[in-house]
C-alpha cells in the first residue's frame, strides 16, 4: 500500500522554521501574501525582486522552486500563484482554483528530494474555509503519494515527500486539529479501497475481501467481524444471492463488520456494499471489451471497508455496521439461466431475466438481512448501473432515498467531502416496469431509466427502515490512461457519519 504520510498543524512565522521547504503563495500582479512578505523582509528583498523581473506573476498554479534564500533556515521556498484573490472561487468543481494551487503544489514539492514541507496556505483565504483547504490538501498529497504497484516485481519509486506540516500565522483552532486528523484517516481509508479496487479478480476473491475485513477487526478493538459461508446463506433463505454465486467455483460470502464507537444500546448506521469481484454478466455475458474493468465491480464493498477503517481511526462515537454480500458473476454449467425463478430471503420472487442485473440479486438479500441490527439508516453504495454513467458521468454518484432528510444529508456531505452525489426520483411511477407474468418481480426494468429501475428494485427490501441507495458506477473507477480506483465515496460517506456522530444533522426517526 501507499506508504504513509505525516500531517501536522502549527504556528509560526516562516523565517524561524527549519524545513526541506517551505510553501508561500504570490497573488496575481505580485502581491506577497502575509508569510511570503515576512521571506521577502528577511531575505532582503528576494522574492520582490524576482516578482520585478517577471519570474514569478502569481499567475494561478504556476510554481516556482528557489533555492539558498538568505537568512532562511529551510533547505527550499517554493511560490505558489493564487491567482486573482476574488477568482478563489468557492464552488466545488474540480476544476476549481484552489484545488489546481494544490495540485500544483504537491506536484512541485514530489518533484523535488524534500522529505517534509511547511504549508502557508490556510491563512490566505484559498478555498471555502481552512477546514476545506486541509481537508483537501491531505486527500491531495495523498493522492500523489499513492501507488498501484503491489502486483509489480519490482515497486514503483515511493514518493519522498513524507511530513507535510500546515503552518499558520495565526493559532489554529482545536477543530482545524481535529478536521486535520479526520482528513488524514479518510485519505487512508481511500488508499484501502482504491487499493482493494485495483487488485485484480484472481487475488481480490470473496475469500480475500473477508480476509480483509477480519484483518481490519485485528488491527482496531472496535470492529468485530463475522463471516456467513454459503451453508449458512442457505439456511437463512438467501436464494436471490446465491443465484448469482452458482456459476462460480469462488465461494460466496457474506461479511459483516461491526464498529462499536458509543452505546450499545445507539441503533447502528448499516452500510451494505456491493462486492462482486468479477463480473462477466454470467450467461448473459458482457462484450469482451473493456472488460477487466468489472473488478472494480466490488468498489462499493471496498468503500464499507475504507469508511469502517477511517472512522475506527477517528475513534467517531457512534456505531456503524457494515454488510458486505461478495461472490463472482459467472457463466458456466451450473451458472443461473435467463428466466430462472429465484427467492429472496424476504420470500419475494425474482424472474431473472438478466443475468448481468446481479447487483441487486445480492444486495436485496444484504438489505434483508440488515434488518437484524435494528438500523438507525442503512445506506447502501454498488457499481450498479451502467445507465448511472450515461445519466451523471464521472462527476457525481446517483443518490436515491425513501426520505427527504436522509437524501439531504448525504448531498450535504458531499458538498462538504468534495465527492458530490445527485439525486435521482424513486417515485412510484417507475415500479411497473418490474412487473413480472410469472415471479413478483423481474430483475430488469428494461432501458429506459435503468438507474431509476434498478434503485426501485432495491426500494421493494427497504421498506422498513430509512434507506439511501448511492449508484457509483460512473464515480468509483477511472478509465483509459489513467485506469485506477477513485477512493470515492469513502469522503461522502465519513463525513455523513463525522456530522451524524456530531449531531450535527440528527436524524427523525421513522
Ligand atoms: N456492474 C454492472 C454495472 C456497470 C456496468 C458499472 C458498466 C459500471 C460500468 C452491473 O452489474 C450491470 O451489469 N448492470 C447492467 C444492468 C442491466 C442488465 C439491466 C447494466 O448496467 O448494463
Ligand atoms: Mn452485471
Ligand atoms: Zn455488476
Amino acid at each position: 500500500m501507499e506508504s504513509k504520510l505525516e500531517f501536522s498543524i502549527k504556528q509560526g512565522a516562516p523565517d524561524k522554521q527549519r524545513c526541506a521547504c517551505v510553501v508561500v503563495g504570490v497573488f496575481e500582479g505580485g502581491k506577497l501574501s502575509s508569510a511570503a512578505k515576512i521571506l521577502d523582509t528577511t531575505s532582503k528583498h528576494i522574492l520582490s525582486d524576482l516578482i520585478a523581473r517577471g519570474d514569478m506573476s502569481g499567475k494561478i498554479a504556476s510554481t516556482l522552486m528557489l533555492h539558498n534564500v538568505p537568512n532562511t533556515a529551510c533547505e527550499r521556498v517554493l511560490l505558489v500563484g493564487l491567482g486573482k484573490l476574488n477568482d478563489l472561487d468557492t464552488n466545488n468543481s474540480n476544476n476549481s482554483a484552489s484545488l489546481k494551487i494544490l495540485r500544483a503544489t504537491f506536484a512541485a514539492l514530489n518533484a523535488t528530494p524534500a522529505k517534509d514541507a511547511l504549508l502557508y496556505l490556510v491563512d490566505e483565504g484559498i478555498g471555502k474555509d481552512a477546514a476545506w483547504v486541509i481537508t483537501q490538501a491531505v486527500l491531495t498529497a495523498s493522492e500523489q503519494a499513492f501507488r498501484a504497484d503491489r502486483l509489480k516485481s519490482k515497486p514503483s519509486k515511493a514518493a519522498i515527500l513524507k511530513r507535510i506540516t500546515f503552518a499558520t500565522l495565526t493559532a489554529p483552532s482545536a477543530a482545524l486539529k481535529i478536521t486535520l486528523d479526520q482528513a488524514a484517516a479518510i485519505a487512508h481509508g481511500m488508499a484501502l479501497t482504491k487499493t482493494l479496487g485495483n487488485l485484480p479478480g484472481n487475488v481480490c476473491t470473496p475469500t480475500y475481501l473477508a480476509a480483509q475485513a477480519r484483518a481490519l477487526a485485528k488491527a482496531h478493538k472496535t470492529i468485530k467481524t463475522t463471516v456467513l459461508e454459503e451453508k449458512e446463506m442457505q439456511k437463512l433463505g438467501m436464494g436471490s444471492l446465491l443465484s448469482v454465486a452458482r456459476g462460480s467455483e469462488e465461494p460466496a460470502k457474506l461479511i459483516t463488520l461491526e464498529y462499536q464507537g458509543t452505546d450499545k444500546k445507539q441503533k447502528p448506521i448499516v452500510l451494505v456494499g456491493k462486492g462482486i469481484t468479477f463480473d462477466t454478466g454470467g450467461i448473459s455475458l458482457k462484450p469482451g471489451a473493456d472488460m477487466d474493468e468489472m473488478k472494480y465491480d466490488m468498489c462499493g464493498a471496498a468503500s464499507v471497508l475504507g469508511t469502517i477503517q477511517a472512522i475506527a481511526e477517528m475513534g467517531l462515537k457512534l456505531n456503524v455496521v457494515g454488510v458486505i454480500p461478495s461472490c463472482d458473476n459467472m457463466p458456466s454449467g451450473s451458472a443461473t439461466k435467463p428466466g430462472d425463478i429465484v427467492t429472496s430471503m424476504a420470500g419475494l420472487t425474482i424472474e431473472v431475466l438478466n443475468t448481468d442485473a446481479e447487483g441487486r440479486l445480492i444486495l436485496c438479500d444484504a438489505l434483508t438481512y440488515s434488518k437484524k441490527f435494528n438500523p438507525d439508516t442503512v445506506i447502501d453504495i454498488a457499481t450498479l448501473t451502467g445507465a448511472c454513467v450515461i445519466a451523471l458521468g464521472h462527476v457525481a454518484s446517483g443518490l436515491f432515498s425513501n426520505e427527504d432528510k436522509l437524501a439531504k444529508d448525504l448531498l450535504t456531505a458531499g458538498e462538504q467531502a468534495h465527492d458530490r452525489a445527485w439525486q435521482l426520483p424513486l417515485w412510484d411511477d417507475y415500479q411497473p416496469l418490474l412487473d413480472s407474468n410469472f415471479a413478483d418481480m423481474q430483475n430488469i426494468g428494461g432501458r429506459a431509466g435503468g438507474t431509476i429501475t434498478a434503485a426501485c428494485f432495491l426500494s421493494r427490501f427497504t421498506k422498513d427502515y430509512r434507506w439511501a441507495h448511492l449508484d457509483i458506477a460512473g464515480t468509483a473507477w477511472k478509465s483509459g490512461k489513467e485506469k485506477g480506483a477513485t477512493g470515492r465515496p469513502v469522503p461522502l460517506l465519513t463525513q455523513y457519519l463525522i456530522n451524524r456522530a456530531s449531531n450535527k444533522q440528527t436524524g427523525i426517526s421513522k
